[in-house]
């Protein structure tokens, strides 16, 4: 079974307002549209990202087609959702995204904090998240990509991404009041269509090389480095996806709120 396979498992999809935090290039937001078409075209889907400049609109719409109109596109922060009322959200989909919410530790659990308050009691949340890059060996050249990215955005004294393990993002939602309700691993596959991913990559690290206080000559030398693993990932036909967790939880009915509304985090 494919990750969001597993991700709408067992879900009523009917009549329900979804959030899909953050959309990305719109995978997950076209597959969950798919979903919608049919029986469930009463449903909505409201895609945020803190990113969405034109072309991205026009790329997700291109990739949704028909299916667009099941999805409100809203550029926002999922730290901050203060565009949506309390429980007012019947499924949150956070697919492939918390890693880039945790740049700081506990920080995406403020993110998580967030997704609580808009979901209605008893509302779902599914996080499909990618295990460390560490786990996919060396020589593959996906690893470098990943490896890369994170020198360069310390170079620059910023934080690419931090992957939590599926027990700190469980540990993370206990604490806010959900209840686990699912759990599966999924291995690492080989992304064959992929040429659009590495280019948007190699621009944006690019652009990033260009931001560091270093020397011309040290900016030569990664950029060149960023080159040489594009073409490495090119040459080697595939893009390793990192093996996936997802986890499904839903925000408990009743009770608590649980430590973190103790100590002010809001
Ligand atoms: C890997 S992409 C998500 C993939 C997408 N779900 C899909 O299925 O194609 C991660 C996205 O998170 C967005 N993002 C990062 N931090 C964010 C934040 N604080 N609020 C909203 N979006 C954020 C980025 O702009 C990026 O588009």
């Amino acid at each position: 079974m494919q990750p969001l396979e597993y991700a709408v498992t067992g879900l009523d999809l009917d009549q329900k307002t979804i959030l899909d935090a953050a959309v990305g290039a719109g995978r997950a937001t076209a597959f969950w549209a798919e979903k919608l078409s049919g029986d469930r075209a009463s449903s909505r889907i409201i895609g945020v990202d803190i990113d969405l400049p034109k072309e991205w609109r026009r790329r997700i719409k291109e990739r949704l087609g028909e299916n667009m109109k099941y999805v409100e596109l809203v550029e926002g922060d999922i730290f901050n959702l203060d565009f949506l009322a309390n429980e007012s959200i019947d499924i949150v989909s956070c697919a492939d995204t918390i890693i880039f919410l945790n740049d700081k530790p506990l920080r995406f659990l403020q993110a998580l904090q967030e997704f609580k308050r808009v979901l209605v009691p008893g509302g779902d949340l599914i996080i499909t998240s990618e295990y460390s890059s560490e786990d996919m060996g060396p020589g593959e050249g996906q690893w470098h990509r990943w490896r890369l990215s994170k020198c360069i955005f310390e170079l620059i004294g910023k934080t690419w991404s931090v992957e939590p393990e599926p027990r700190e993002v469980k540990k993370a939602l206990e604490i806010l009041g959900f209840d686990i309700t699912g759990e599966r691993d999924f291995p690492a596959v080989k992304i064959k269509n992929y040429g659009e991913t590495m280019d948007e990559w190699k621009n944006s690290m690019q652009e990033k090389v260009k931001e560091m206080a270093w020397s011309e000559e040290f900016r030569k030398t990664i950029a060149a480095e960023v080159n040489k693993v594009y073409e490495q990932v090119l040459d080697e036909g595939y893009l390793l996806g990192p093996a996936k967790y997802i986890i499904k939880a839903r925000k408990k009915l009743a009770g608590r709120s649980g430590m973190l509304w103790e100590t002010g985090l809001k």
